[in-house]
């Protein structure tokens, strides 16, 4: 049977992953975590590790043989120390990398991110797009990508990079918990033009990614876009408010250019005040969710991925 060690287990990504390979595949899975919690999903076998401590790592393979490395863990709260995103993202990869190719293991697929092409102007990309990183996360993503990439073509290990765009699902920590705050208030916050469309993922839809790249089994490690589906911006937030259910709502309309400006006013609090964090909303956000944000995904379905959640099974899980 096939051992799989998924890192961020805990997270909404390695839940949802581990839960959709319990009930559609008969994998081994290790789930390597930071502190082991009772409500983790069953199905996985959880290992408590650090990707900043590299003995705990080593651990791991010393005691288990891995077939797959499925690298989903990193630190993603943009309230994030700077440096904590180049220690985990960066050198926790190079780190898990670096053990998993010295104990054989045959293939990694990361989860990456479709912040490493920052700023575009075309309302849908593909693969191919430059990529202009940003901020301090989305630069430490890409360094992780290059890692895999170079390291698993040096070591003729298999696999690929998953650059996702939003994750929105069960235990989601990022966006569902902001767009909450506005609803608890009885608000809708409407960003820029309501009508722009962006893409969102679901951890499931993300586990079927990894089935079809891994059955390829790629020798040249490529990045693919999974994307479950498109929805307008109004869509969401009128689906994510009916699901949470505090009637009546309210409507607030804030323009782009206005979004724009408070995220450079919060940035640069940030940046000028101590213990110098990174925003809690950034530029980088405001343009993620502010306008129209979609990615061409005829790469991943090629290699055989086509997504099950649409909007309302997605709001569904993420709304509890
Ligand atoms: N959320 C998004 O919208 C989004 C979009 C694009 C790409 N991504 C990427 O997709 C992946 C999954 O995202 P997610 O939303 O599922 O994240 P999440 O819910 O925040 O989960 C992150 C996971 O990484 C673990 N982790 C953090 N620091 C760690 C460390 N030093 N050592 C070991 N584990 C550590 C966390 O453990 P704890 O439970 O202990 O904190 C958690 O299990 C991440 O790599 C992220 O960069 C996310």
């Amino acid at each position: 049977m096939k051992k799989i060690l998924i890192t961020g287990a805990s997270g909404c990504t390695g839940q949802g992953v581990i839960k959709y390979f319990r009930e559609n595949h008969a994998y081994e899975i290790l789930g390597l975590v930071r502190k082991k919690r009772r409500d983790l999903e069953p199905g996985a076998r959880y290992i408590e590790g650090d990707l900043q401590d590299r003995s705990s790592l080593e651990k791991i393979f010393r005691e288990s043989r891995i077939d797959s490395l499925f690298h989903v863990g990193g630190a993603v709260d943009p309230h994030n120390n700077k440096e904590l995103f180049y220690r985990v993202n960066k050198q926790g990869t190079r780190e898990l990398v670096d053990l998993a190719v010295r104990a054989g293991v045959g293939e990694i697929i990361y989860c990456s991110s479709t912040s490493v092409y920052g700023k575009f102007d075309q309302p849908q990309i593909d693969e191919e797009h430059p990529l202009n990183p940003q901020g301090h996360y989305a630069r430490s993503k890409l360094m992780a990508e290059n890692i895999i990439t170079r390291e698993c073509e040096k070591a003729g290990i298999t696999g690929g990079i998953l650059r996702l765009p939003i994750i929105l699902g069960k235990n989601d920590r990022h966006l569902y918990p902001r767009l909450i705050l506005f609803n608890r208030f009885h608000i809708i916050p409407m960003f820029g033009d309501p009508g722009h469309r962006l893409s969102i993922v679901h951890p499931g839809d993300i586990a079927r990614a990894f089935v079809a790249v891994s059955e390829k089994r790629f020798r040249k490690i490529n990045s693919f876009h999974v994307v479950s589906c498109n929805p307008t911006f109004r869509e969401l937030m009128l689906k994510t408010a009916g699901a949470y259910n505090r009637n009546p709502y309210y409507t607030l309309y804030i323009p782009y250019p206005l979004l724009y400006a408070g995220a450079f006013l919060i940035e640069m609090t940030f940046r000028g005040v101590p213990p110098y964090k990174e925003a809690t909303f950034s530029r980088e956000y405001a343009r993620m969710i502010g306008r129209e944000w979609t990615f061409a995904t005829s790469r991943i379905e090629k290699a055989g991925y086509s997504p099950i959640m649409d909007i309302d099974a997605i709001v569904n899980d993420m709304v509890p």
